[in-house]
């Protein structure tokens, strides 16, 4: 989970990284009020007003702008709240004094997957351009390899100060700056912590101006004070739901609705559904669903509501393959799923394609075709049961 501006700034904070005053305002009036309170207007005091997306280059993008009192902040915040900045409405901004900035570096802390470690990147070149300092000046860029168990102690922090360069007089105050950040990385169990630009104030000071931090949402379970970062206007109200009930969906752009046990088994369903959509007018997956081994008669149902719920479903492709959980409790658990959907007053009134194979599938087949719902079809193999899945979905398009 990628975090805004301001609740990075927040995590800094907390962790003892200098960083300015901050406010988050989502109308002009609001701005305004934050403008005064931060001392816009007086004895010459300016703030930034700065646009909360979760993607880069909002300065570029105008989304950045300099206010000389609460008029001025108000007027500014209207101009960039509403804006698109690569795709992303802006909905609030945060003002921050603003900083008399002598220069501009950068720092990150990374996981770099690619050699199974940790990276330090640092730069006396920050600020907007980074990128292209990266790309077309790499000597400038210090990259510094972090082992996961030594961390950035002290003596860590002087050689990454030390190898981009620093100007002296501000080395001990940015080693401890990287200290804390490599804090902030550990304890929030984060995947990334960026700093661009990390500040040389004119009276010295060394401060974290813009932060981007990634989360690791596998550690979630040890932070349950990351759920307040959870921005929820974004969640795709579908993986919201599926999230609430403990299943591992993702909502995806098609009319075939997918559910399988196992992530890999569900996967290559994805795979053989789009490819048999080609022929039937290019339907697609609607989105992912594993609801893993030993799925009970009750996640069957929670999963197959979600699905049937979503308005672009045309058809559902169920496959399973019976292991521990073997075929005939599959079967049961969606003759009871259907019957419990239908007493919760859901209307269940999309085909459902059941391949099933595996462990007792014989018996689970007899079950479904005993059971005999007029709107399940059972069939054998899983490239068949894509293609009738797929079939039904782009009849079903060309009735509506
Ligand atoms: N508090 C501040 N005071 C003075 N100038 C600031 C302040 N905050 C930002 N700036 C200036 O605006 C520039 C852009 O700000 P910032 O780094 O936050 O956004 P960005 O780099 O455009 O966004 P992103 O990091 O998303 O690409 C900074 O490099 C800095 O020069
Ligand atoms: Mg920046």
């Amino acid at each position: 989970m990628d975090l805004f501006e301001y609740q990075a700034r927040d995590v800094f904070a907390a962790h003892g990284v200098p960083v300015l005053d901050g406010a988050v305002a989502e109308t002009p009036e609001e701005a305004r009020a934050a403008a005064e309170r931060l001392g816009a207007g007086v004895d010459g005091g300016r703030v930034v007003v700065k646009a909360q997306v979760k993607t880069g280059g909002r300065g570029k993008a105008g989304g950045v702008k300099l206010a000389d009192s609460p008029q001025d902040a108000e007027d500014k915040a209207r101009q960039i709240l509403g804006m698109d900045i690569k795709g992303h409405t802006v909905h609030r901004v945060m003002l921050a004094p603003a900083a008399a900035i002598e220069e501009e570096y950068y720092f990150s802390v990374l996981l770099d997957r690619a050699n199974r470690t940790y990276l330090a990147m640092a730069s006396v070149e920050g600020g907007m351009e980074i990128e292209e300092v990266a790309a077309t000046k790499p000597e400038a860029l210090a990259r510094v390899a972090v082992d996961a168990l030594e961390g950035i102690d002290d003596a860590k922090a002087a050689a990454i100060v030390e190898q981009a360069s620093f100007p002296a007089e501000v080395r001990d105050q940015i080693a401890a700056a990287i200290v804390k950040l490599w804090g902030v990385f550990t304890a929030e169990d984060a995947t990334l912590v960026e700093v661009n630009p990390l500040v040389k104030t004119a009276d010295g000071r060394i401060v974290a101006l813009d932060g981007k931090v990634t989360l690791d949402e596998n550690a979630d379970f040890r932070h349950k004070d990351h759920e307040a970062l959870v921005d929820k206007s974004a969640a795709d109200p579908l993986e919201q739901r599926a999230k609430e009930k403990g299943l591992n969906y993702v909502k995806l752009d098609g009319e075939v609705g997918i559910i399988g046990n196992g992530a890999g088994l569900v996967m290559s369903t994805l795979d053989v559904v789009a490819y048999a959509g080609e022929d039937f007018g290019g339907v697609k997956p609607a989105n992912f669903l594993d609801i893993g081994g030993g799925a009970s008669a009750e996640v069957m149902a929670n999963g197959l509501e979600i699905i049937l719920s979503d308005p672009a479903v045309r058809s559902v492709f169920v496959n399973v393959f019976g292991g521990i959980t073997a075929c005939d409790a599959v079967a049961n658990g969606i003759v009871s799923a259907l019957a419990l959907l239908e007493s919760r007053g859901e209307t269940v009134d999309k085909p459902l394609v059941v391949r099933l194979d595996g462990n007792n599938a014989a018996e689970g087949r007899r079950i479904l075709d005993e059971a005999a719902h007029p709107l399940v079809t059972l069939v054998d193999t899983m490239d068949d049961a894509a293609r009738r899945a797929a079939e039904l979905a782009g009849a079903a398009g060309k009735g509506a």
